[in-house]
């Protein structure tokens, strides 16, 4: 039976409705040569974008950073890292993009700086009690001399969630807190200089010509009172928990700070946005970031976390579409980020706790023909959905995990603090091909990388794809094309009934089906196929396959 969803408040702000293609700057295109992506690549390959048919990228961060987390522990928030290029170049970038008719995001790090920051060096040198300290959250340690962390928290990258330091006269001191890597420590947003130093810092960027900000751990920002004591229930998200009351993520004073930035962004022409990086348990939770006077989008990461399952699937675009509209928000669609294991492959997984990703001893790997299909059948179902719909660098040419990477050459530190326990997050971020006999396949033109290609990553090079109407990017392609004719990213959707192995729904005359299930399903009599995820024959939708139709 067919049942009407609405999305809430149609507006005409851009982010409503876009379709945003993230760029992990460090393996996106490298025009310097030295093995690691940069801006002027990023530059020099804005055309290809432009061609794809996305409306804007959000650039993971690129400001000076000594890279312990691939740029994710920021030294100085106002200059690029001599790595990316400089000022000059990302100004050059952000012109070539808006001249192209593209929006640029940026990635914003507030809940913890580099240990090399300023403010972080001055706190090391000032002593307890000083207002350098303050500005980070350092706590005396328990325990007879000190020598216990001040609580029992778990690094998301594994280890504890406090360090300790070593006073200016030698002696073993306080303890500071960081949820990440020891290099990344967490800021106190209970400090009014803090507060005023990222206003200053989104003014920065504003000014510049952004067009928005992708807000790193922004559920975890404000810690409870008191740091309770916590340890995860078994098997939970490390980045989000699965129960409800964790002491770091999720608090109730985060959201005061996304109602200051709200104002703040409203004071600049052209509808700037803020997207929130809020791993929560809920999409109940995950719409509170996205209420009217907060941020204007969030990650849909329950949708991200979904298996390969009918009614999995169905419930949780329901549930998104109800949660999202109730504070009149649209609901964002992500299947792929750089934390996450690239769904072409992980949707053929059979278990996959976030972030530990998979590497040569993983058991049980998933099938790359799988795989592919239903990315491709994930993918044409997702950007027939009303609402924003985020793309990750490569996913466009259907590349899978790079599962094999050698030990040696791993630089997460979720590998390192697990003492390799956790593969971590390098499969999704091993830089692109574009062209299947150059060098780097054409990552650059000395043929260095930064983590190693798979050999067999010439097929999924762009330019070997280009002429290939059956290729991924062709699909993607016509997606997008038909995305945006159709007007799919406005709107509302009607249910369909297509039995419990299918996810179906009609946009205006378009009918849209995927089956998940593990027989071919029959399409109704006088169905004309507009766009299928993968080549098929005949009357019936095979499995792990997806359609958008007419009927006459
Ligand atoms: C979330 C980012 O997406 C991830 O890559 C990073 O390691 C952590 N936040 C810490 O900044």
């Amino acid at each position: 039976m067919a049942q009407l969803e609405q999305i809430a408040a149609p507006g005409s702000e851009w982010w409503r409705s876009a379709v945003i293609y993230q760029i992990y700057p460090r393996s996106f295109a490298d025009a310097s040569g030295d093995g690691i992506g940069d801006l002027p690549g990023i530059t020099s390959r804005l055309d290809s974008l432009k061609d794809l048919g996305i409306d804007a990228i959000w650039l993971s961060p690129f400001m000076t950073s000594p890279q312990h987390d691939a740029g994710y522990d920021v030294a100085d928030y106002r200059d690029v890292d001599p790595l990316f290029g400089t000022l000059a170049d990302f100004d050059e970038m952000l012109a070539q993009a808006h001249a192209r008719g593209i929006r640029v995001i940026v990635d914003l790090v507030p809940n913890h700086s580099s240990d090399q920051h300023p403010w972080f060096q001055e706190a090391l040198k000032a002593g307890p009690g000083s207002p350098e300290r303050a500005r980070y959250v350092f706590r005396d340690g328990r325990g007879k001399n000190g020598e216990l962390p001040p609580n029992n928290w778990e690094s998301v990258f594994g280890g504890g969630m406090w360090e300790r330091v070593v006073e200016a006269d030698g002696t073993p001191g306080q303890w500071y807190l960081h949820i990440f890597d020891a290099t990344q420590p967490d800021f106190d947003w209970t400090n009014e200089e803090v507060k005023e130093e990222f206003r200053s810092i989104l003014r920065f960027w504003l000014d510049r010509g952004v067009d928005g900000f992708r807000v790193d751990v922004a559920h975890g920002m404000v810690k409870e009172a008191g740091l309770p004591d916590y340890a995860p229930v078994a098997d939970a998200d490390s980045m989000g928990g699965n129960d409800e009351d964790v002491p770091y993520w999720g608090q109730d004073g985060v959201h005061d700070i996304y109602r200051d930035w709200h104002q703040l962004l409203a004071e600049y022409d052209g509808d700037r946005a803020l997207c929130g990086e809020a791993w929560l348990p809920t999409l109940k939770q995950t719409a509170l970031w996205v209420r009217p006077d907060e941020m204007h989008q969030t990650f849909n990461f329950p949708y991200l976390m979904t298996a390969w399952d009918a009614k999995a699937l169905g419930d949780v675009i329901r549930e998104s579409l109800d949660e999202f509209g109730k504070v009149g928000a649209p609901s964002t669609w992500v299947l792929s980020n750089h934390d996450t294991v690239r769904h072409t492959t992980r949707l053929a997984a059979t278990r996959l706790p976030h972030g530990e990703g998979i590497g040569p001893k993983t058991p049980n790997k998933p099938a790359p023909e799988i795989s592919l299909a239903r990315g491709r059948a994930a993918t044409t179902l997702m950007l027939a959905l009303p609402g924003s719909a985020y793309l990750y660098q490569g996913e466009e040419l259907g590349l899978p995990e790079a599962m094999e990477i050698p030990d040696e050459f791993r630089q997460d530190p979720t590998w390192f603090r697990t003492e390799g326990k956790r593969y971590g997050r390098d499969g999704c971020r091993v830089p692109l091909p574009w062209e299947a006999d150059a060098p780097a396949f054409g990552f650059n033109d000395t043929g260095l990388s930064w983590l190693p290609q798979p050999a067999e990553w010439a097929e999924y090079a762009r330019d070997a794809e280009s002429s290939d109407p059956t290729s991924t990017l062709a699909l993607y392609k016509e997606l997008l094309a038909a995305r945006r004719e159709h007007g799919f990213g406005n709107g509302s959707l009607i249910w369909e009934d297509a039995g419990k192995d299918a996810v179906a729904f009609r946009r205006g005359d378009v009918h849209v089906v995927a089956n998940l299930g593990t027989k071919p399903l029959p399409l109704p009599a006088g169905a004309t196929v507009i766009l299928k995820s993968q080549p098929f024959d005949g009357d019936a939708l095979p499995v792990d396959t997806a359609v958008w139709y007419t009927t006459a």
